[in-house]
């Protein structure tokens, strides 16, 4: 099997074979992904969460040390010596799980301390924590709307908001384009029981940022609700880092505020923040939430403390802006495509998945840990290098990367001979 003329989109749907052969001819084209050097997902690091980390090497089994563009850890909070301490107290008090679903049994005092705490730092009157921001997303949607409501949606909305629309009617507007939302409200008007606008906060493959106060307004004009994933946006945007709609100013005005602990909050986990009449509905309905164990203790010890680092600590967060803007200043002058990233996300837009996957390869020699998004996860030949950025990066590890993609961008004839600005 040739896999460079194949995605991983050829596997999802083949007609006529049952799930045994599909995973067969699944692992025939993995083998030779495996044989061009292409393989780059679940790489495995043995050290944790760092801006430098030691990784075994696939193919060769060695130890490499690498430098890390590939964690969603913005603030590396997941290593603060006061989010692992609350977490190592935790344990030791509550034990290692918690040991029921949270209606029966499961709820002890830091998941309320954690919901109340999330939902004062969004603005919102109450909260509900699950233990992943897919299940969040997916449980609330799912527990909320039915075959008598709409889902207005951005096309790249996270995959956990498409499937948490499984049970309702859907639609599709441009990405970040208000005219489109506009337009698909006036089509959706008067005909469904709820409509609700959803959003990401910041897009997770393009790093940029929903015009929420746009979207808000919109929403209000045509009778509809707004739903907003933060996952890519808490700790990060906003003065104060409270998110998207601080960015935009429209805090309060949202109705459902989503989002992962999993990201800047350095721990995993989700919530939903709303009024508090909607959060008890999700309570008795969302089905992620009630029918799963309800977070680990030592998880929502290093989150509640993670939120008050972040209060606290905005030092951190002007670290990762000045090495964002650093950052993006460079690549582009280096001449590379960064589409509209605002954030810490840098999609560097490359087109043939071919070349994105050699580039990949190329980084992964040169000890620079980047992830290939070739399609289905983006746009037919709009492939491309996702790296992200953590406050602990520091001017050397960034460089490094600067250099890596100058050459590389140059043998592949992604840029020219544009020069890097010197700051
Ligand atoms: C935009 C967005 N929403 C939700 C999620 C799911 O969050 P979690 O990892 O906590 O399940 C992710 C990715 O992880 C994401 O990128």
């Amino acid at each position: 099997m040739d896999s460079t003329k194949m995605s991983l989109a050829d596997f999802m749907n083949i007609q006529d074979v049952d799930i045994m052969e599909r995973a067969e001819r699944f692992t025939e084209f993995m083998e030779d992904v495996g044989r061009m050097k292409h393989l780059q997902y679940k790489r495995v690091s043995i050290d944790g969460s760092e801006p430098v980390r030691r990784i075994i090497d696939h193919y060769t089994g060695e130890i490499k040390e690498m430098i890390y563009f590939a964690s969603n850890d913005y603030l590396n909070l997941t290593m603060h010596p006061k989010v692992v301490l609350a977490g190592i107290e935790a344990v030791e008090r509550y034990g290692a799980g918690a040991g029921s679903v949270p209606l029966l049994g499961g709820t002890i005092d830091l998941h309320i301390e954690l919901e109340k705490k999330i939902a004062r730092f969004k603005g919102c009157e109450s909260a509900l924590i699950y233990t992943s921001g897919f299940g969040s997303n997916a449980g609330t949607l799912l527990a909320l709307l039915q075959k008598e409501d709409i889902a207005v949606l951005d096309t790249l909305v996270h995959a956990s908001i498409i499937d948490g629309c499984k049970n309702t009617n859907i639609k599709l507007f441009k990405h970040n384009n208000t005219e489109s939302l506009e337009k698909a409200l006036q089509k959706v008007k008067d005909k469904y029981r709820t409509k609700l606008v959803v959003v990401d906060g910041v897009y997770s493959m393009d790093g940029d940022i929903a015009p929420l106060d746009k979207i808000v307004e919109l929403a209000k004009a045509y009778d509809a609700y707004v739903m907003v994933d933060e996952a890519h946006a808490t700790g990060v945007i906003g003065k104060n880092g409270r998110g998207t709609p601080e960015h935009c100013g429209v805090e309060g005005k949202v109705d459902i505020v989503a989002g992962t602990f999993s990201k800047a909050l350095g721990s995993v986990g989700g919530f939903i923040a709303a009024n508090e009449k909607l959060v008890k509905l999700l309570t008795y309905y969302s089905r992620t939430y009630f029918f799963s164990t309800a977070m680990a203790p030592q998880a929502a010890a290093s989150i509640i403390t993670a939120i008050d680092v972040i209060e606290q600590e905005p030092v951190l967060r002007e670290k990762l802006w000045d090495n964002i803007r650093y950052f993006r200043k460079n690549l582009s002058a280096l001449g590379f495509n960064l589409g509209n990233s605002q954030t810490a996300i840098f999609p560097i837009i490359i087109g043939d998945d071919h070349r994105v996957r050699e580039i990949c390869r190329c980084l992964h020699e040169m000890n620079i840990y980047a992830n290939p998004v070739p399609y289905p996860a983006v746009p037919k030949r709009e492939g491309r290098i996702r790296m992200s950025l953590m406050a602990t990066h520091t001017k050397e590890h960034l460089d490094k990367a600067l250099d890596a993609m100058e050459y590389l961008g140059k043998k592949f004839g992604v840029i020219g001979n544009n020069e890097m600005v010197n700051t």
